[in-house]
Order: structure tokens, then sequence, then C-alpha cells
């Protein structure tokens, strides 16, 4: 699929998620297939002032992978300058947020609020696409709309587009909606019907297995799929998919063997990589590889009273290593 100018190889994306997709997590569903990966959301204000907790996240992928690095505010010159330090690092995109609900980004008119100022949106996207080398792509994400009554995002794309978007993401849900009830897929689909056929459509919400991830591109049209929630714990997605694409035969669900492996490899990227709350580190990603396995919330508890490192790797490995039903 191609993004402007940047080619990827398949056309399934890691979604942008605050405290989530850090590099650690982004390899692995790199080691996965994953098309692409994006940096959970940036505040541009944080970056402008330097604000080494901010500045710290916008991490290349190793490898020299392909990366795109999201950014979020509504001051034109805030913005510029965070894309510009996201170019510097060598990021293959820049991914604008209109999506975020949170109340903390709203409030400040930023992320989904934007949604009801397309003609700033608009003047964002056309900012940056000024300010950059032009063979980086500007993409943007956004959702249905702010509430029902304002379900925009098909007008609302096709302005991004015009500022100068080269691939547009849709979460199927409305601000309002926040997480819940269910992913629009219709939205999506009209969304993919509005906008130049040379634009990619990226369908996004709710697709946490492979049957889930055909009926987002059969029912929606788009030209690529992205995966938040549904690939923590579960990176084995990305290559299911990535086989289906290629008309290879679904290789299934991880082996217990697998299974403890990827965890292992995650826990040594995390120690490599992270300098500070390791511990809690090591408890997310023990809790996602638990997900859905017997004797998950016992372990989930049990993991969480554990304040040694080492202790709590063995334990989660020999939690994993003793599911039966994982077993190939
Ligand atoms: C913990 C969490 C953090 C998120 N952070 C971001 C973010 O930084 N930027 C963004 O565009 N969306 C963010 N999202 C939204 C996801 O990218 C995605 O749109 C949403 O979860 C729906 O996709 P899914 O059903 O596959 O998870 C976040 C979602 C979650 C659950």
């Amino acid at each position: 699929m191609k993004i402007g100018t940047l080619e990827i190889k398949h056309p399934v994306l890691l979604a942008p998620m605050a405290a989530v997709t850090d590099l650690p997590f982004r390899t692995i569903c790199e080691e996965h297939g994953v098309g692409l990966t994006i940096t959970e959301f940036l505040s541009a204000h944080a970056l402008k002032a330097g604000a080494s907790k901010t500045v710290d996240k916008m991490t290349p992928s190793l490898f020299d992978r392909p990366f795109g690095v999201q950014i979020f505010g509504r001051d034109v010159n805030a913005m510029i300058t965070g894309a510009t330090m996201a170019c510097t690092i060598g990021a293959s995109l820049i991914d604008i947020n209109m999506g975020c609900p949170a109340k903390r980004v709203v409030a400040g008119a930023c992320g989904s609020a934007l949604m009801k100022e397309p003609t700033l949106a608009q003047e964002l996207v056309s900012s940056i696409r000024q300010a950059i080398p032009e063979h980086i792509p500007i993409t943007v994400k956004h959702r249905s709309g702010w509430d029902a009554t304002s379900l925009n995002a098909p007008e609302f794309a096709c302005a991004m587009v015009e500022a100068g978007a080269c691939m547009i993401t849709v979460h199927g849900r409305s601000r309002k909606q926040g997480f819940s009830g269910s992913t629009d897929l219709s939205i999506i689909r009209r969304v993919r019907e509005a906008v130049p056929v040379d634009v990619p459509v990226v369908g996004n919400g709710d697709v946490t297995d492979v049957e889930r991830y055909r009926q987002m591109k059969e029912e929606t049209g788009c030209d690529a799929v992205m995966i938040g929630r549904g690939a923590m714990g579960n990176p084995w997605l990305f290559r299911r998919i990535v086989a289906i694409e290629s008309g290879n035969i679904d290789p299934g669900p991880p082996t217990c063997q697998e299974r403890v492996e990827v965890f292992q490899r995650h826990v040594e990227l995390l120690y490599q990589q992270k300098s500070q709350r390791l511990i809690h580190e090591i408890r997310k990603a023990s809790a996602w590889y638990a997900k859905g396995l017997y004797g998950a919330n016992k372990f989930r508890q049990k993991a969480w009273s554990i304040d040694d490192c080492e202790l709590l790797v063995t334990q989660a490995t020999d939690y994993l290593k003793n599911q039966s039903e994982c077993a190939a």
C-alpha cells in the first residue's frame, strides 16, 4: 500500500495508544509483520517546550524500520515544531491526532474537538505540509464525528485530504461514544466512498480477530486496517493477517511455546529500553499475554504483588508455560 510516496509492505497498522505503543511493543508487532507502527500521541506544545517526558517518547523504530509519529495540538507553530522534530529523528510519516476523546485533551480544544473546527484543522495540515520535506506524508486519524448529531467524518476527511493529508484513519465511533458501543462500519465505508481513490482510508475499531478483520475490509472497502487493543498481548494477529493477505494459510493462534518466547522477547526489550518503572512495565506485559487464559485474573493479582523484576518474569513464564489449552 502506498501512503503518498511511502510504500508499506502489509496493509495492517498498529494503532497509536498512549502508554501502550512504546518501542518494545512496537518492535514486537514489527517482528510479527505489522505494516507500520505509530508512536502514541505526543503533545506538540510539550515537544516545543522540550519536555523530556514527551520528547523521550519520540523514538525511531529499531533496525531502520518505517514508523510514524503522532502529534496533537491546535497551535500551528507548535505543530510545525513537533512535526519537524519527528522528521529529524527519521519519521516515515507524521500523523495528526484529531480523534482523542479524553476530557483533558478536548478541554484544550485538541484531539476530536478539532472535528468541530474543520477550517483550523485544515490550516494545521496545510501549514505542516508546507513546513516539512515533501516526501514525508502527513496523515490524519479521526473519529466518526463529535456526537450522533454531527457525524461529519466523510466531509471532514475530504477537507483534510484537500489540505494535504495523504491517508485517513477513521475510528468508527463518535467522541461522545468514547469506547462504548461498537464501531460503525458504515461511516468508514462512507469515508472510503468520499475520499479520492488514491488516498488510502484505514478502518479502525474493534478488530480483535481474523473474522473481524475480514468484516472490516468487506463491509467498509477500506484499504488497510488499524488494530489497537486487539494486538495487546496478541501480536500473532498481525502474523495471521499477513499470511491471509499473502494468500497463505492462516497459521492460527500461537502455541504455548510461542507465547512464552514472545513474552520473554518483550521483557528483553523492556530491559533494553526502559530505565524507569520496569516492574510496572513487566506487570503490564504479563497481564497482556495472560489475557483470556485460564486463571488470568488470579495471575494478574499475583503479578501486582511481586516487586522483584526477575521473580515476576519467572512466575509469569511458569504461568504461561502451564497453559494446557494453548498448547500446540
Ligand atoms: C489505552 C489507549 C490509548 C490510546 N491512545 C491513543 C493515542 O495516543 N492516539 C490515538 O490516535 N488513539 C489512541 N487510542 C485509540 C486507538 O488508537 C484506537 O483508535 C481505538 O482503541 C480503537 O481501536 P481498537 O478497537 O482496535 O482498539 C488509544 C486507545 C487506547 C485503548
